[in-house]
C-alpha cells in the first residue's frame, strides 16, 4: 500500500511552511490535486485514500520545487484569471488579478454590437482576449499576438483548452510587424511597462522566474506605450479604442501620450487597490 494522502498533504505543508510560503496549506493542496489531476471536489472526497509511489515521489518533487520559491503557477501550469484556469508555461507570464479590470472595462464597452474585432496585442497566455471572446460571443475575431514563441504557444493551447480555434488567432509579432491589414475595433494591451532602472528593485520572485521581456520596457517604462498607441492608429476602425493596463504612477503620463498623438475622449479607471489601472483612448481620424 502507497502512502495515505492525508500523510502526503502533511508533510507537503510542513515543508512549505518551512520554506515560509505564506498559503502553505492551499498550495500544499493545489500542487497535489492538479498532480492527480483531480477537482477540489473529487479530492476531498479521496483524502482517505493512499497514493502510489510514483506520485509521491513526483510531489516531493514539486514541492522541493515550490520551496525553491518557483511560483505555484509554474509547478502546475495553471493560472487562474476571471475564474477561469489558463495555461501557464515558464517562460510566459502568469495572469494577475489586476488586468481583469482592463477586461471588466472593455467588456462594458459592448452595446449589443454583434461582429466585433479585437487585437489582444502582447497576449502572453492569452488571458485577456480569450476571456473577451468566452465572456461575449459578440467578438466574432480576436487576434493575440506577441513576440515571444513561448507565448505564441501558450496562447495557441489556451485557445484549444477553451475551444475557441474559430473565433481566436495567435500571431507571433513584434509589435504590428506581422499583423494582417485589418481595422479592429478594439485594440487591447497590457505590455511590459516597468522601468529598466526599476527592475533590480522588484519582488525577488518575479524577477528570478518570470520572463524579463514580459516585464521592462525602455524610455523608463514608456516604450511599449508609444510604440503600440503609434502602431494602432493604422488599426483601429474611426472610433475604435485602445485600452492599455498601465502601472503605478503611469496613467497621466501614458494619458498624454495618447493625447499627443490624437487620441480623444480619454479615460482613467481605477483597479480594485484603487490605483489608476486602465487608460482608453477612442481614434477619431
Ligand atoms: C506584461 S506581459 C502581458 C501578458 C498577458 N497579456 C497578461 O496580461 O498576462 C507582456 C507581454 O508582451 C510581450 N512583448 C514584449 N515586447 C513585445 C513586442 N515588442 N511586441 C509584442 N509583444 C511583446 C511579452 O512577450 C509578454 O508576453
Amino acid at each position: 500500500m502507497g502512502l495515505s494522502i492525508q500523510a502526503a498533504l502533511k508533510f507537503g505543508e510542513l515543508a512549505l511552511k518551512k520554506a515560509n510560503i505564506k498559503n502553505y496549506k492551499n498550495e500544499a493542496r493545489e500542487i497535489l490535486e492538479n498532480l492527480l489531476k483531480k477537482t477540489p471536489e473529487e479530492f476531498f472526497l479521496m483524502r482517505d485514500k493512499s497514493i502510489s509511489k510514483t506520485n509521491n515521489i513526483a510531489f516531493i518533487k514539486k514541492v522541493k520545487k515550490r520551496t525553491n520559491r518557483l511560483p505555484l503557477q509554474y509547478i502546475t501550469k495553471v493560472g487562474h484569471f476571471y475564474s477561469r484556469p489558463f495555461y501557464v508555461s515558464k517562460g510566459v507570464l502568469i495572469p494577475r488579478q489586476e488586468t481583469e479590470i482592463l477586461v471588466e472595462k472593455v467588456l462594458k464597452t459592448l452595446r449589443g454590437e454583434d461582429n466585433v474585432s479585437c487585437l489582444d496585442m502582447c497576449s502572453g497566455s492569452g488571458c485577456i482576449g480569450i476571456t473577451l471572446a468566452l465572456e461575449n460571443d459578440c467578438f466574432k475575431k480576436v487576434i493575440l499576438s506577441d513576440v515571444s514563441k513561448k507565448a505564441f504557444l501558450c496562447s495557441e493551447k489556451n485557445i484549444k483548452i477553451f475551444n475557441l480555434k474559430k473565433r481566436c488567432t495567435t500571431i507571433l509579432s513584434k509589435f504590428f510587424s506581422n499583423i494582417p491589414n485589418i481595422k479592429f475595433d478594439i485594440i487591447c494591451s497590457n505590455p511590459p511597462y516597468i522601468n529598466e532602472a526599476e527592475y533590480p528593485l522588484i519582488e525577488k520572485d518575479v524577477k528570478d522566474f518570470e520572463p524579463k521581456l514580459a516585464l521592462v520596457s525602455k524610455d523608463k517604462g514608456l516604450l511599449h506605450f508609444k510604440k503600440i498607441a503609434q502602431g494602432a492608429r493604422a488599426f483601429l476602425k474611426p472610433n475604435g479604442l485602445l485600452f492599455f493596463e498601465v502601472g503605478l504612477n503611469q496613467s497621466q503620463k501614458v494619458k498624454k501620450i495618447l493625447l499627443d498623438i490624437g487620441y480623444c475622449d480619454l479615460l482613467i479607471y481605477n483597479d480594485l487597490n484603487q490605483i489608476k489601472r486602465v487608460v482608453v483612448g477612442k481614434w477619431k481620424k
